[in-house]
């Protein structure tokens, strides 16, 4: 059975004055595509991983390795069909309250856009694998690395920490957000990242 989710087209005022337009099933504000709790995205929206993303990626990649270290994508383009088993397995295991801190409902996740990815990354001189898409992999150097880089290849990390009220997620060190570099480097704010959320005044929660 096929899901109909209808979003209608709406435009609105942030809090903060920006204009949030949707339309097509799709949200955005000041040229950026718009996805979280409050702002889903069309059901049949499937484009793959977009193209800019793959090229700046791999740039960063390839910067990454000069500190040795070997990053790939653990995640990147997840169909509404994929996210939709993915978070309803999360739902079986730890229940609908805890499954929505961290897994978006189908509909609602960055990674249908091909515009997100999660990033995962071995040490180049041990190959000791660092911990992938999970709160271990926090502490690490190559966190710390992307904490500190990834604005400069147009990457935010999207859920930062301690922003739990303002983006819906807990802290995500591996989840980056392509938005492009100036924007990037706006929410960076010298490795205090500001959210999306707070930058655009929105709210990110399930209607
Ligand atoms: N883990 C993020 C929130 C997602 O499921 O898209
Ligand atoms: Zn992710």
């Amino acid at each position: 059975k096929k899901e109909v989710i209808n979003i209608p087209d709406k435009t609105s005022i942030s809090s903060k004055g920006y204009t949030i337009t949707t339309k097509n099933g799709k949200t955005y504000i000041d040229g950026i595509l718009i996805v979280n709790k409050s702002y889903g995205i069309s059901p049949d929206y499937n484009p793959g991983l977009n193209n800019n993303v793959k090229i700046q990626a791999e740039k960063m990649f390839k910067d990454a390795k000069n500190s040795n270290f070997n990053m790939y994508i653990g995640s990147g383009f997840r169909s509404y069909k994929k996210q939709n088993k993915l978070y309803n397995n999360y739902v079986k295991i730890d229940g609908k309250k805890s499954a929505d801190t961290y897994s978006a409902r189908p509909g609602h996740s960055e990674h249908q856009t091909g515009l997100a990815i999660d990033v995962c990354a071995s040490d180049m001189i041990s190959g000791i694998k660092y911990p992938c898409v999970n709160s271990k992999f926090d502490n690490t150097p190559p966190a710390k690395w992307l904490n500190d880089n990834a604005h400069k290849y147009g990457f935010i990390i999207r859920y930062p920490k301690g922003k739990t009220n303002e983006t819906g997620y807990k802290y995500e060190s591996w989840h980056l957000r392509y938005v492009g570099v100036e924007l990037a480097t706006k929410l960076y704010n010298n490795g205090n990242w500001i959210t999306v959320e707070s930058y655009y005044g929105i709210t990110s929660v399930y209607s």
